[in-house]
């Protein structure tokens, strides 16, 4: 009998991607997709640990699947991913009814883990970190036939003191430059796909034999058929004068980055073990700003980081400021046990209500920033790559290269299509737009 799955995705791209790379080992094990859990042979939950708020939701979600469970004992549930890795066995203890957790670099051996759970009254557990481990070879099974996430990098070699990843992804884990250009050429000569986001956790740290991120980046955008080339997230200390000069000078690369900075203080940073300072991260910002004077800037904000004083919040602000941001992930520090920031004295501890505070005033500077900087670009004409229908009405929504999401009136044939449209209006996020032609 034709075997069924059901992948739900919590957390990051990575995980997104992970999902992708999951289903394709199980679409070539003779597995095909279900439209609800309740039909599936097996669940997979792709966890995040980044957060206490993310494992929580998580957890949530798990008991609600024991439901399912109970109607129709026969279904497997697995636990996948940074929450499965971080928890292991703890995890059957909390939730009685799961089948499997199954690590980061365990997805190979899907169907025998899969296998040996149908067959075993015990869970199965697979937590091992493999440091050869970085899935070449498998094909994803892609969700989008206008872009296409292509993981270059798995973990981490940076120890940030409150990030729970290199414990749950392990060190740093690059591609071989050749499969990675391959595979992008294939998506783009065989698919049709023209939009490609390189993924890594410090992407930009990427190194391969004699091929750095430079290299690769210049020549994934000069590969036929590719028309817009980004890249998620790169970490400012690995962010070179070369890979700027590359950025400005090939057409293909978008004119926009995600560059986290965590916070405005020199203290917290180095607290943070980030390895800048504030004035070099805003020489990098400066750099970015005079080879590609277009280019939008995203970032990633911790407030209540211990020790974390009212001054120290105030140069976030400025800095914040300073930037001018076209958009920002804001979060309240969340201490993620077995990182060094727990170990920290407990008067350094920020009260909850005083980082509260400080992540609404943030977030209110933050959609001023952005809002008044999108309402400057109402009137102006751009390339709008469209990428699905929007969620609501009859309209199409799509992304411009400095990668804001605008929607427009059009038909579904425009899917994947490069659109020129007018911005005429925005909600301070999004724009709506109107097409002068594609
Ligand atoms: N608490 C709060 N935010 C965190 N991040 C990572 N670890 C933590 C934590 N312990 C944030 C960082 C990172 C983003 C993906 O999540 O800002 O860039």
């Amino acid at each position: 009998m034709a075997k069924t799955y059901w992948v739900e995705t919590y957390g990051c791209q990575m995980n997104v991607s992970d999902s992708e790379l999951m289903e394709g080992v199980l679409a070539a094990d003779g597995y095909s997709q279900v439209s609800t859990p309740e039909e599936a042979d097996v669940i997979l939950i792709n966890t995040c640990a980044i957060r206490e708020h993310a494992e929580r939701r998580v957890l949530g979600r798990v008991a609600e699947l024991n439901r399912v469970k109970k109607r129709r004992p026969e279904t497997l549930i697995g636990v996948c991913g940074c929450m499965a890795q971080r928890l292991g066995t703890q995890l059957i203890q909390q939730a009685q009814h799961v089948d499997m957790v199954i690590g980061p670099d365990a997805y190979r051996s899907l169907p025998q883990l899969i296998d040996q759970a149908s067959r075993s009254a015990a869970a199965v557990v697979d937590v091992d970190l493999n440091p050869a481990e970085n899935y070449e070879g498998l094909e994803l099974r892609r969700k989008s036939r206008v872009s296409a996430w292509i993981p270059i990098q798995r973990g981490c070699n940076y120890r940030c003191t409150f990030c729970i990843v290199p414990h749950t992804r392990g060190n740093e884990k690059n591609r071989d430059p050749r499969t990675i250009l391959r595979e992008i050429g294939r998506l783009a000569q065989e698919e049709g796909i023209t939009e490609f986001i390189l993924l890594g956790q410090t992407v930009n740290s990427y190194r391969y034999g004699d091929c750095d991120f430079p290299g690769l980046l210049q020549a994934v955008a000069r590969l036929p058929g590719v028309r817009r080339v980004r890249y998620t997230s790169p970490h400012p200390n690995d962010l070179t004068r070369e890979l700027v000069e590359v950025m400005a000078n090939e057409p293909a690369i978008c004119p926009q980055m995600h560059l986290p900075v965590q916070s405005g203080s020199d203290e917290v940073l180095k607290r943070m073990a980030r390895r800048y300072t504030r004035e070099g991260y805003l020489a990098k910002v400066a750099m970015l700003r005079e080879l590609i004077p277009n280019i939008a800037l995203s970032t990633d904000i911790i407030v209540g980081f211990p020790g974390e004083a009212d001054a120290d919040f105030e140069q976030t602000l400025d800095l914040v400021s300073t930037v001018r941001y076209d958009d920002a992930f804001t979060f309240r520090y969340s201490p993620r046990e077995g990182t060094p920031s727990t170990r920290m004295r407990d008067e350094l501890l920020v009260p909850d209500h005083v980082a509260q505070d400080r992540l609404e005033r943030l977030i209110t500077l933050v959609r001023k920033i952005a809002a008044e900087k999108n309402l400057s670009e109402v009137g102006r004409t751009t390339e709008v790559l469209i990428e699905k229908r929007a969620r609501r009405g009859m309209l199409l929504q799509g992304r411009t290269d400095t990668n804001k999401v605008v929607l427009i009136p059009g038909p579904e044939e425009w899917i994947g299509r490069y659109v020129t449209a007018v911005l005429t209006g925005t909600s301070g996020a999004t724009f709506t737009g109107f097409p002068v032609g594609s």
